[in-house]
C-alpha cells in the first residue's frame, strides 16, 4: 500500500515531520491511485491573485490592518533588528510569559507545564491541531462559510471534513448540530468572531459546547478576531479550567503584524504537547519583540477598537444609505450582498483599484470586505457605487 506514495511524496511528508513507520498509514488514508493534497494550494493561488498591484492599490481583501504594528512596538522592533544574528529564545518566553499572566494561565520555560506555547502566527499551531487530533476516523467540524484553513489540513492527512450552516436568524454558530455532527469528532472548530462573516456567537452556546461536546474531540476556539469585538469575550477560563479546549491568538490582526508573525496556543500542556512534533525552530524575534510590547501597551486594544469601529459604521451608513444588503459584523470585516456572481463584483473592483474578497461557495452572491482606513473606505465606496447593480 505504501507503494502509492512516491519518492517525491515520501520527502515532502518527513519534511512535514512524518515519520516513515507513519507512511504505510497514510497511504491507506489516501487510498489507491489518489493524489497527495497540498494543503496550501487554495491558498496560494488567491495569494497570486494580488501580487504586482500598483502602488496606491486599496487592499481590504485579507482582514489586515493597514495600521500596522503600534509605534511603540514598531520602536522596539527597530532596536532588536540589530540582535538578529541571535535566536534569543528568551523574548519567545518572554512573550508566553506576558501572555498567561494577562490570561490567568500557568506559564513554565518547561513545554510540558506551560498552557501558553508560540507560535509564528495562529496558521501554524490551527494547521498543527488538527494534524494531531484529526484522522480518517476522526473528522474536523467547522461552520459554513467559515474559516477554510483547518479543513485544508484535515485534507492532507485524509480527514473528513464536516461543514455545518452558520444559524440563519444571526449566523452563529450551530452548536448544537456542530455537538451532533460526528461522535468522534477530532476537532470542532468555532472562530469568534467568525470569518468571514464577522459575526458572534453567545456565550451560553459556546459554553454549551464545551460542556457537550463529543468525549475525546477538543474544541479549537479560534479568536483571531476577538480583540475588535465588543458583543463577544474571550475564553481563555476554558484552558484555566483544563478542559479539552485550545484557544488561538494571533498578532496579525489587531496588532496589525500579520507580516511579522506571532500568534500562540493556549492549552493543557498534555493538549499542546502532540502538536509541537509537526515544527520545529526558532521564532522570530522582531514579531516576539513587537507582540511582547504590544501586550503590555496601555489603552492599545481600545483605541484600535474603536478606530476600526467607526470606520465600520460609517461604511455601515453608506451600505444602508444605498440599499445594499449586509451582515452586522463585530470585526474588521463583513459580507455584503452583491447579487449576481461575487467573483464578477470583485473582479469590477480590481478594475477600479480596489481589491475586496473573497467569495465562500456558501454564499456564492455574497463578498467579503475588510475594514481599512477612512481613505481606503472612502474609495471603497466610490467605487462600490460603480460596480454594484441593484
Ligand atoms: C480566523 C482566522 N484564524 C487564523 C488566521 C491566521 O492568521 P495568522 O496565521 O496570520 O495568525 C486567520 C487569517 O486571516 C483567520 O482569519
Amino acid at each position: 500500500m505504501q507503494g502509492i506514495l512516491d519518492k517525491e511524496a515520501q520527502a515532502e511528508l518527513l519534511r512535514r515531520g512524518f515519520s516513515r513507520r507513519s507512511f504505510g498509514r497514510i497511504a491507506t488514508l489516501l487510498g489507491a491511485g489518489a493524489a497527495l493534497p497540498f494543503y496550501n494550494e487554495p491558498a496560494l493561488a488567491q495569494l497570486s491573485m494580488v501580487r504586482n498591484l500598483p502602488p496606491d492599490a486599496v487592499k481590504i481583501n485579507a482582514n489586515e490592518n493597514p495600521l500596522g504594528p503600534s509605534a511603540v512596538a514598531a520602536d522596539a522592533i527597530r532596536e532588536i533588528v540589530a540582535s538578529g544574528g541571535r535566536y534569543m529564545y528568551e523574548k519567545t518566553f518572554d512573550l508566553a510569559e506576558t501572555l498567561a499572566e494577562q490570561e490567568g494561565l500557568k506559564f513554565s520555560w518547561n513545554q510540558k507545564e506551560s498552557y501558553v506555547a508560540i507560535f509564528a502566527g495562529s496558521s501554524d499551531p490551527l494547521h498543527r491541531t488538527v494534524l494531531a487530533y484529526c484522522d480518517k476516523d476522526k473528522p474536523f467540524v467547522v461552520a459554513d462559510p467559515g474559516y477554510e484553513a483547518g479543513g485544508r489540513a484535515a485534507e492532507f492527512i485524509g480527514a473528513k471534513t464536516i461543514k455545518v450552516p452558520l444559524r440563519k436568524s444571526d449566523y452563529a454558530h450551530d452548536v448544537k448540530a456542530m455537538a451532533a455532527a460526528s461522535p468522534t469528532a477530532g476537532v470542532i472548530y468555532l472562530c469568534n468572531p467568525n470569518n468571514p462573516t464577522g459575526t458572534v456567537t453567545p456565550q451560553a452556546d459556546i459554553e454549551w459546547l464545551v460542556a457537550n461536546k463529543p468525549k475525546g474531540s477538543i474544541i479549537l476556539l479560534d479568536e483571531a478576531y476577538i480583540h475588535f469585538a465588543e458583543k463577544t469575550q474571550k475564553n481563555a477560563q476554558f484552558v484555566a479550567q483544563d478542559k479539552e479546549v485550545i484557544v488561538l491568538r494571533t498578532f496579525s490582526k489587531l496588532y496589525g503584524m500579520a507580516g511579522l508573525r506571532a500568534g500562540a496556543a493556549l492549552g493543557r500542556p498534555d493538549l499542546l504537547q502532540p502538536i509541537y512534533k509537526y515544527g520545529a525552530g526558532a521564532m522570530p524575534l522582531t514579531a516576539m519583540v513587537g507582540a511582547n510590547v504590544s501586550l503590555k501597551e496601555k489603552g492599545l486594544i481600545e483605541k484600535r477598537r474603536a478606530f476600526m469601529t467607526g470606520v465600520r459604521a460609517e461604511t455601515f451608513s453608506f451600505l444602508a444609505k444605498n440599499n445594499i444588503e449586509f451582515i452586522p459584523s463585530d470585526a474588521n470585516m463583513f459580507m455584503m450582498n452583491v447579487k449576481r456572481p461575487g467573483k464578477q463584483f470583485y473582479a469590477a473592483m480590481a478594475k477600479q483599484n480596489v481589491y475586496v474578497g473573497r467569495v465562500w461557495p456558501a454564499m456564492p452572491e455574497w463578498v467579503r470586505v475588510s475594514v481599512g482606513t477612512p481613505d481606503e473606505m472612502s474609495k471603497f465606496q466610490t467605487a462600490c457605487l460603480k460596480c454594484y447593480e441593484a
